[in-house]
């Protein structure tokens, strides 16, 4: 059983033309300039993604959406297709963003669509989870992580398909994290919750990202821990040094 790596940057709503370009070019630099065992992913903002893909090119680094809806074209205003991510040469696209879950009040059930139509147009998808604050100090992580998982993994989730990520909300962007055994706790019962789910032979492949304030001086000890599979990169993304400084933190 191997799965890859997989070193995600999510810009989130961040960088222009000349800040998106320049970083790109950089992390593109560095990539093809050391020898990487794992696996890249950039998901810069929809306005820069035709642009991106310019600079990643004759790399191994896989561009990427933040966000796309689940119907193949027609009226939504504002909104971004599966097939119009892949004809801009989008991998994947990552889905159910807390941010997004909070913000536009996205449900398991629209994840869930969102990955199957996703998958259905040939996009792969990074499907997040993760808890509030509130749920960890009561007790409820592996709970809430594992109804997530029910709800907003479609069936016809595979491993080569999906990445989970999981990303505790309270760690996003505030520089805590939780310790490697509360991490290592939580990836195997979302791996336990995949398999009840896909079955056992799909959740030992499936690659389990963690996500929240990962940084350079904390990626080898999570990246170490034997279900968690990669991570997704906010903050430090938009730092090309500390992006690639991340990578060469995955294990061998
Ligand atoms: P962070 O964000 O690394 O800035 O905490 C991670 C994410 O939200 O994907």
């Amino acid at each position: 059983m191997v799965r890859k790596t997989l070193i995600a940057g999510n810009w989130k709503m961040n960088c222009l033309t000349q800040e998106g370009t320049q970083l790109a070019k950089e992390i593109a630099a560095k990539v093809k300039a050391e020898k990487f065992d794992c696996e890249f992913l950039i998901c810069p903002p929809f306005t820069l993604l035709a642009t991106i893909k310019k600079c990643l090119r004759g790399t191994k680094i896989a561009l990427g959406a933040q966000d796309v809806h689940f119907a193949e074209k027609g009226a939504h205003t504002g909104d971004i297709s599966p097939l119009m991510l892949t004809d801009l040469g989008c991998k994947y696209t990552i889905i159910g963003h807390s941010e997004r879950r909070v913000d536009h009040q996205e449900s398991n059930e629209l994840i869930n669509q969102k990955a199957v139509a996703a998958h259905k147009a040939g996009l792969n998808t990074v499907i997040c989870i993760g808890e509030t604050l509130e749920e960890r100090e009561n007790g409820r992580t592996i709970q809430v992580c594992q109804n997530e998982i029910f709800g907003s993994v479609p069936d016809d989730a595979t491993a080569k398909n999906t990445v989970i990520a999981y990303e505790p909300i309270w760690a996003i962007g505030t520089g805590k994290t939780p310790t490697v055994a509360d991490v290592q706790e939580v990836h195997s019962a979302v791996r336990k919750a995949l398999a009840k789910k896909l079955g056992k032979s799909t959740a030992d492949k499936m690659r389990i990202l963690y996500g929240g304030s990962v940084k350079p001086s904390n990626a080898k000890e999570l990246l170490a821990l034997p279900d968690v599979d990669g991570a997704l990169i906010g903050g430090a993304s938009l730092k090309a040094d500390d992006f690639i400084a991340i990578a060469q933190n995955a294990p061998k």
